[in-house]
Order: structure tokens, then C-alpha cells, then sequence
């Protein structure tokens, strides 16, 4: 749409007037991910945010992504275009429930999903995404972890990991965990032969229904690299805007109701250009618990 155009070419006019790199979710709106410099999972977003040179991050996501950045590059303005976009599954686990939830557990290990404020992950020994989730269990070498707060991908990781008891918090992510197998049935069946990606944050039955358990940017490269013509997506419907240019010709089906996440769709393109014009709203950390939840997220990075 021209309108659109005119928008996204004020949009990169202004991030190259304020020195501003734009990162988005795969699960931004179409328009949103077309202006962006980087389009990633939380992993990949995670990455770019530490490596970049510029001095101002426009982070188009949900809040604590763009915490995350900010952790991660203290000396960077971070902006969150829409400053309401939270995450419901982070707000499922609060400082006070995890110091509580540790006092319980004394010396087990506290794994927590990036999917978390900055306060819990300061109260944490080391960071996850769904990328790296087993990879970073495994690395800690013990028999017991508390895992917060998805209880669905601790299972999937409890299943990966079977020599470590996962002790898991009761959270979940009200838009994977409404996705119900007999929604993906019906999608299997209607497109037989495709295969079947899913997020780890589906419920334990629908990931059984799974040929592939995997981030969104590990579905991107599985899409782009598979001999198959056809798959289903079992996450948010963002991503098959991404899926389609990184897999082009192939064709992305998804379980009706088409999983949304509200929270990923209150960034609007208007809102990214108010945003990189006016470095407001900005995301900041106090000090102490920013440190602290650089050291978990910092682990993070370097185990991969
Ligand atoms: P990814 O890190 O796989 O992109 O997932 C983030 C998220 O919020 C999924 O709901
Ligand atoms: Fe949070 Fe779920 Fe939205 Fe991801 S899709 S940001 S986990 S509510």
C-alpha cells in the first residue's frame, strides 16, 4: 500500500537520523518486520541487541524483550513502540513468588525462560529461550533445576533431558496453551503429508502431534532448508509472514483458530515511527538488578 510505503521509508529516515537499529519478533505484524534491520526469535534478538553499534535500540516486541535488551546494552536508549505490550506468561511468576518458590529447594539450580522480568531473572542461576532450553539444562551437570515459568516447555524439556528432574512453575502462555491437539488433528488432517512444526510452548499432547519441536527462528530454518512443500505452524500467526520470505513457493497452513498473541499486536508501524522519532517510551533497569540479570542472561548467551 503506498501509504504504508511512505510510512515505512519515514520510518528508516528517521532511524538513520537517530543512529537507531530496529529489531522485531517474529510474531510483529507484516509491515512492522518489513521496516526492521533484524527479524529473530528471543535468542537471535537477545544476540543482536549486545552486538550492535547503535546507540539507540527501537525493540518491536513485548516488554521483556526489549528489558532484555537493555540488560544486555545498558548504555543503549531502548524504546518499546507500544509500552503496554507485556507478556502475560511473565507475569505469571512474580520476585516474591520465586524467592518463596527457592526457599523451599535450597541449592537446586533456578532456570528461567527469557519470558520473565528483569527482577525474577536477577533472582535466577541462568536464562533460557526456547532455542536453547535442553542445551542450558544439561550444561548445569545436576540431578534436580526449578524451571519458571512455562510449564509446557519444562515438560518438553523434562522429556529431552531425562536425566534431570525438572521441577516446574504452574505458568503458561495463554495463546500456545489454548492450541489444543485435537485443533491440530483437524489440521493434520486436512493437509495430509505436511509437517508439523510446533513451539515448545504447546501443551505436552500437541507436541506429540509434532514432527519438529522449534523456536520461531528454528522453524524459519527448518522450513527454508526441509525437502517439504507443505507444513503446519503450530505457534503465533506472525510468523508466516517471515516463513514466507524465508521459504518462498512453500506454503504454511496453521489450526484454526489461528493462534494470536494480542500483546505482539499492539505495535503498530505508526507506533515504531512515533517511537524512533521521539526515543520514547524508553525501557530502563535499575542498576543492581540489571547486573544481576546479566550475569543469568550472560550464561545464557555463551552456552548457545
Ligand atoms: P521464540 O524465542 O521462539 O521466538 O519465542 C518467543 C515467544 O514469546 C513465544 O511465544
Ligand atoms: Fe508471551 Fe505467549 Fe505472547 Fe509469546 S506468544 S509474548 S509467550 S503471551
Amino acid at each position: 500500500m503506498a501509504h504504508d510505503e511512505g510510512l515505512a521509508a519515514e520510518v528508516r529516515g528517521l532511524a538513520a537520523a537517530r543512529g537507531a537499529v530496529i529489531l522485531a519478533h517474529n510474531y510483529q505484524r507484516a509491515e512492522v518486520q518489513d521496516v526492521a534491520d533484524f527479524v529473530g526469535d528471543s535468542l537471535g534478538l537477545s544476540r543482536e541487541a549486545a552486538a550492535t553499534d547503535a546507540g539507540v535500540i527501537v525493540f518491536a516486541g513485548v516488554h521483556f524483550m526489549a528489558e532484555t535488551a537493555k540488560i544486555l546494552a545498558p548504555d543503549k536508549t531502548v524504546v518499546l513502540p507500544e509500552g503496554h505490550a507485556g507478556c502475560p506468561m511473565a507475569d505469571m511468576i512474580t520476585p516474591a513468588d520465586l524467592i518463596a518458590w527457592k526457599a523451599r529447594y535450597p541449592g537446586v539450580p533456578v532456570v528461567t525462560y527469557v519470558n520473565s522480568s528483569a527482577q525474577v531473572k536477577a533472582l535466577t542461576d541462568v536464562c533460557c529461550t526456547s532455542a536453547n532450553a535442553p542445551q542450558v539444562v544439561r550444561s548445569l551437570g545436576v540431578s534436580r533445576v526449578l524451571f519458571a515459568p512455562d510449564r509446557n516447555l519444562a515438560a518438553w524439556v523434562a522429556g529431552q533431558v531425562p536425566q534431570v528432574e525438572i521441577i516446574a512453575w504452574q505458568g503458561f502462555c495463554p495463546t500456545h496453551d489454548r492450541i489444543t491437539a485435537a485443533m491440530v488433528a483437524d489440521a493434520i488432517e486436512r493437509h495430509p503429508g505436511a509437517e508439523v512444526m510446533a513451539h515448545p510452548e504447546c501443551r505436552p499432547e500437541v507436541l506429540e502431534l509434532a514432527d519438529f519441536v522449534l523456536s520461531t527462528s528454528g522453524m524459519l530454518r527448518h522450513a527454508a532448508g526441509s525437502s517439504a512443500s507443505d507444513f503446519i505452524v503450530v505457534t503465533e500467526c506472525g510468523l508466516l509472514h517471515a516463513l514466507e520470505k524465508a521459504a518462498p513457493g512453500k506454503h504454511f497452513h496453521q489450526p484454526s483458530p489461528a493462534p494470536v498473541c494480542p500483546n505482539m499486536k499492539l505495535t503498530t508501524l505508526e507506533k515504531v515511527r512515533d517511537a524512533t522519532r521521539d526515543l520514547t517510551p524508553a525501557v530502563e533497569v535499575p542498576e543492581d538488578v540489571r547486573r544481576r540479570a546479566l550475569a543469568a542472561v550472560e550464561r545464557m548467551v555463551a552456552i548457545g
